[in-house]
């Protein structure tokens, strides 16, 4: 193994950058590129024009540049194989394999697997026939109901359905309509659960499981809320709701049953397993698996992460997890977002992003950018999420301050952010 490591880093977005960031601490970290990466990450890493699904060339790119270590971010090449890719041609890479994905990539297998293995979470049925799904939130009459699409549908495949008819529109619009293409040719239909969210990342080499320090998405696009569904909004670490004492109910009920169901099935998992829990006045459920970081949720967890990333991926890889000793910063840190105007719909890019250095930060906290370009020395907004704009403290209310204070000086046409990150449950 190399001392000093040439790391490929795949996908595009501010959690990619904030693993990037977190790389490089690492002295054994020699060289990083991203494939296919954004404007801000090109600042640190040497961006690749390689699409993230392109097995084919991403794994031509990691042979040629012998590279020692590929870092599987986004969950779309990790449903399709990209680690198996890799493996098959002797490559080290740090995430799940396709078969172990598929806890993200398929809401039917994984409600199965928590149901098979008497892991918390909301009560459902699965439908493959619209007609009989129409038929059973008729007969059984409660709302709010929840109406999932199985596959990978850019976290916009659940709909929260407050009337019948919204439920059904919802059926029908994910079945025969196929809003999600192939991703709704079956369905989950569950209970409708209430609590605060908390989200946990976890490291897993398949047999051992240590979660990370937790964190709070705000997933709506508007303050109170209110809005849209997006991929995230800004996140605060830690949840204000996960004490010590859920912790441990998680750990026992969730997490080691988690892992230890995968690896009976066949399909242990590797990687960074994202617990979206619900904490209801019946316990901690389970609201979904993602087979990966969060984003936004590893912008605030990564940089409280104190042991080196590159021994914690090589040890999950080499599945001696148990060795290492996972440690962590005190304090608290908050990650503001700030989108295109109009995102989670139609946006504009292009557009000038005033207030950044030339590094593209800001002084007082740390800017991972999501959906940048670089075009001359200028910053051009190019995605709905544009930046992460991250700030630690030794309390939550000091992160919020110095995150909020470096929005303050960024700027871009129609720029859109939530005022209360860290504020709303
Ligand atoms: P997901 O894309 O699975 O993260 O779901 C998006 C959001 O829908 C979650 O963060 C929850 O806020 C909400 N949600 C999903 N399932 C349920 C449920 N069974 N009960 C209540 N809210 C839910
Ligand atoms: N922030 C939610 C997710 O990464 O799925």
């Amino acid at each position: 193994m190399a001392i000093t490591m040439k790391i490929l880093m795949i996908g595009s977005g501010g959690r990619e950058h904030a693993l990037i960031k977190k790389l490089l601490e690492s002295d054994k970290c020699d060289k990083i590129y991203c494939a296919p990466g954004n404007g801000g990450i090109a600042k640190d890493a040497e961006v690749v024009s390689i699409g993230a699904m392109d097995k084919e060339n991403m794994v031509k790119f990691a042979k040629d540049n012998a590279i020692d270590l590929v870092f599987v971010a986004p969950d779309d090449p990790l449903a399709a194989g990209m680690v198996d890719a890799m493996e098959a041609e002797g490559i080290r890479a740090f995430g799940p394999n396709a078969d172990a994905a598929i806890i993200e990539a398929s809401k039917v297998f994984s409600k199965n697997l928590m149901k098979k293995y008497n892991i918390p979470t909301a009560k459902y049925e699965v439908f493959d026939d619209p007609q009989k799904a129409m038929e059973y939130v008729e007969k059984e009459n409660t709302v709010p109901v929840v109406v999932k699409a199985d596959g990978l549908a850019l976290g916009k495949g659940v709909i929260i359905a407050q009337t019948i008819d919204d439920a059904k529109a919802a059926i029908k619009s994910i079945m025969e309509d196929k809003q999600f293409g192939d991703s709704g040719n079956n369905i989950v239909i569950e209970e409708f659960l209430t609590g605060p969210e908390v989200s946990v990342l976890a490291f897993t080499d398949g047999k051992v499981v240590k979660p990370m320090v937790s964190s709070k998405d705000h997933k709506r696009a508007y303050d109170n809320d209110e809005g849209l569904n997006t991929g995230g909004m800004g996140t605060v670490s830690p949840n204000p709701y996960y004490t010590d004492e859920i912790a441990a109910e998680c750990y026992d009920t969730i997490f080691v049953p988690t892992i230890n169901a995968m690896a009976k099935e066949g399909r242990p998992f590797k990687g960074c397993l994202y617990f979206g829990l619900m904490i209801t006045p019946n316990g901690p459920k389970v609201i979904e698996y993602n087979a990966r970081f969060g984003d936004p949720e590893a912008q605030v967890v990564l940089p409280r992460l104190k042991t080196d990333l590159v021994d914690i991926c090589e040890a999950i890889i080499d599945e001696r997890l148990a060795d290492i000793d996972v440690e962590w910063y005190d304090g608290a840190t908050a990650c503001v977002v700030m989108a295109s105007g109009g995102y989670p719909l139609a946006y504009k890019k292009g557009i000038e992003i005033k207030g950044l250095d030339d590094k593209g930060g800001v002084n007082g906290a740390i800017v991972y950018h999501a959906g940048t370009k670089l075009e001359g020395d200028k910053f051009l907004t190019n995605g709905g999420r544009v930046l992460g704009v991250t700030a630690k403290g030794d309390t939550l209310d000091e992160a919020l301050e110095k995150a909020y204070d470096a929005v303050s000086k960024i700027s871009f046409e129609g720029a859109h952010f939530r005022k209360d990150i860290g504020r709303t449950k």
